[in-house]
């Protein structure tokens, strides 16, 4: 669909403080430190700088509203709180798709049309979900009531990446909130300003101060200092599998915090050749092309049956070509930057691993433009397992394809990684899909479709893709404690 473009002259900015609290404050330091338009590379604003004596003060506030009013909020009225978030999400959604657009790059037609309401639609399941977290009555032996309650883990960190800014954080907020604990977000370094605007409406809509407490900041100092800290219940972080280690490492070393993490990935595509090949060929495009490239989930190794692998990959090389890179909020462009100079030089020093380790480079490969992280998108076939364009994650616009003849032999292939976020099956062959469907050691399998995503699902990854799952029921259970009560009758 396609919309009226901002004008980015009209697009609000700010605020670009902590909030803590309730209030919106400086770092203790008095630092800060500047987000980059993607596009331009020109500075939009300068944030706050979080670090250890303002994450101390943001687990206080935490720690206070969960002790106080909060605890004694009833499960229906913080479920009211959550729509009423929803609500003026979706009031505002053109400003903060703007915004969104603004700091990450993705095309706005993205941000409004795919970001938004999926965000606003995970802040509605969870709010329905508010008041009925339930526990169970159990028959013990002898005279006794056994019963159990789910109660709220705590005060709860919460560090999110910047490729979804925005739905991330309804990810992190939409079952915390909903399960009664508190919560102090910090935000990627990339992409600060969503989710201040989300934190002032939350205020508007009228979370009690401490609940939501939103810290901007590096990860090394205000990411480390909530993973470290000894009052923090649990730490959830969305991210890069290295950093998923230390955090769990800090756990360990503090309070054994409890730990949820969603990782990297590699995931595999798998298309058979009994399948119709359009939508296999939009699904190959789609699933990673999608966002630049930047998804957890992008399908990077795309394994195509030999019996159509040569007409199967110059489709997708031709529909690759009609992808249009350029300013995002251009109403034609479907690809924008990649989000800093970091992530760029990462993807193009893949591009030159993959060249230089004898990939056949089909198209792209080059950057576009003198100025924004633009890359063309790059597709490789030839790509052998063992290479290093079909082992790392790239993060970027780069599509391995690789040649596959036996179901065995690609289910093998496909977990020959240590990651298992996510995989795609393409056939009209039941047997096939199953087969991959149970076979592929990943958290979430798509069959005939690819990024399927709904706040209903659960989602997250087996192996070094992650521990625990978001969104849906079992999204839930990850932010609620289970108390056992005996009563002598
Ligand atoms: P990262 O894992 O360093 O950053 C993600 C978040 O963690 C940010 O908020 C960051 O400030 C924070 N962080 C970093 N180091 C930390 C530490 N020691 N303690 C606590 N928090 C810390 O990811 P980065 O550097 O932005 O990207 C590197 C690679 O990670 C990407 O190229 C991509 O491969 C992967 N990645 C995966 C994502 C996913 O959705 N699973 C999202 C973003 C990146
Ligand atoms: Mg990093």
């Amino acid at each position: 669909m396609k919309t009226a473009t901002p004008s980015r002259a009209d697009i609000k900015i700010g605020p670009t403080r902590l909030l803590i609290n309730g209030e919106w404050q400086d770092a203790a330091s008095g630092k800060t430190f500047e987000t980059i338009n993607p596009a331009t590379e020109q500075v939009i604003a300068r944030v706050a700088e979080a670090d250890q004596p303002d994450a101390d003060r943001a687990v206080a506030a935490a720690r206070r509203a969960f002790d106080g009013p909060w605890r004694k909020m009833s499960g229906s009225e913080r479920g009211r709180l959550l729509y009423k978030l929803a609500d003026l999400l979706e009031a505002h959604r053109q400003d903060l798709a703007a915004l969104e657009t603004l700091d990450n790059g993705k095309p706005y037609n993205d941000a409004l049309n795919v970001d938004l309401p999926l965000t606003i639609a995970c802040y509605r399941y969870y709010a329905g979900w508010a008041d009925k977290i339930q526990g169970k009555t159990i028959p013990i032996n002898g005279p006794y009531f056994c019963y159990t309650r789910h109660e709220p883990v705590g005060v709860c960190a919460q560090i999110i990446p910047w490729n979804f800014p925005l739905l991330m954080q309804a990810w992190k907020f939409g079952p915390a909130l909903a399960a009664g604990n508190t919560v102090v977000l910090k935000v990627a370094e990339q992409t600060p300003l969503t989710a201040l605007r989300v934190g002032a409406l939350a205020m508007e809509a009228g979370f009690p101060p401490g609940v939501i407490n939103i810290l901007t900041g590096f990860g090394p100092t205000a990411g480390g200092a909530l993973a470290r800290h000894m009052d923090v219940d649990k730490v959830a972080f969305t991210g890069s599998t290295e950093v998923g280690h230390e955090i769990l490492k800090a756990a360990a070393e503090s309070n054994l915090k409890r730990v949820t993490l969603e990782l990297g990935g590699k995931s595999p595509n798998i298309v058979f050749a009994d399948t119709d090949l359009e939508p296999a060929v939009e699904g190959a495009f789609f699933g990673l092309f999608f966002n630049q490239g930047q998804c957890c989930c992008a399908g990077s190794r795309l394994f195509v049956e030999d019996k159509i692998h040569d007409e199967f990959v110059d489709q997708v090389v031709a529909r690759t070509k009609k992808q249009r890179v350029g300013d995002p909020f251009a109403p034609d462009t479907t690809q924008g930057p990649q989000v800093d100079r970091t992530q760029f030089d990462k993807v193009m020093a893949y591009i030159a691993a993959g060249r230089k380790d004898g990939a056949k480079l089909r198209v792209g490969g080059g950057r576009v433009g003198q100025q924004g992280y633009f890359i063309e998108p790059t597709v490789f076939s030839d790509v052998r397992d063992d290479m290093q364009i079909a082992r790392d994650e790239i993060f970027g616009p780069v599509l391995s394809v690789m040649r596959f003849r036996t179901i065995d032999e690609v289910v093998q292939r496909a977990n020959a990684t240590r990651y298992g976020l996510a995989a795609a099956v393409w056939t009209r062959d039941i047997t096939k899909a199953h087969a991959v469907a149970n076979g592929v050691r990943a958290g979430t399998v798509w069959v005939n479709c690819y990024d399927v995503f709904d706040a209903a699902a659960p989602f997250g990854g087996f192996k070094e893709s992650g521990i625990g799952r978001e969104l849906g029921e079992y999204g839930l259970n990850n932010y609620t404690e289970v108390k056992t009560v005996t009563i002598r009758i």
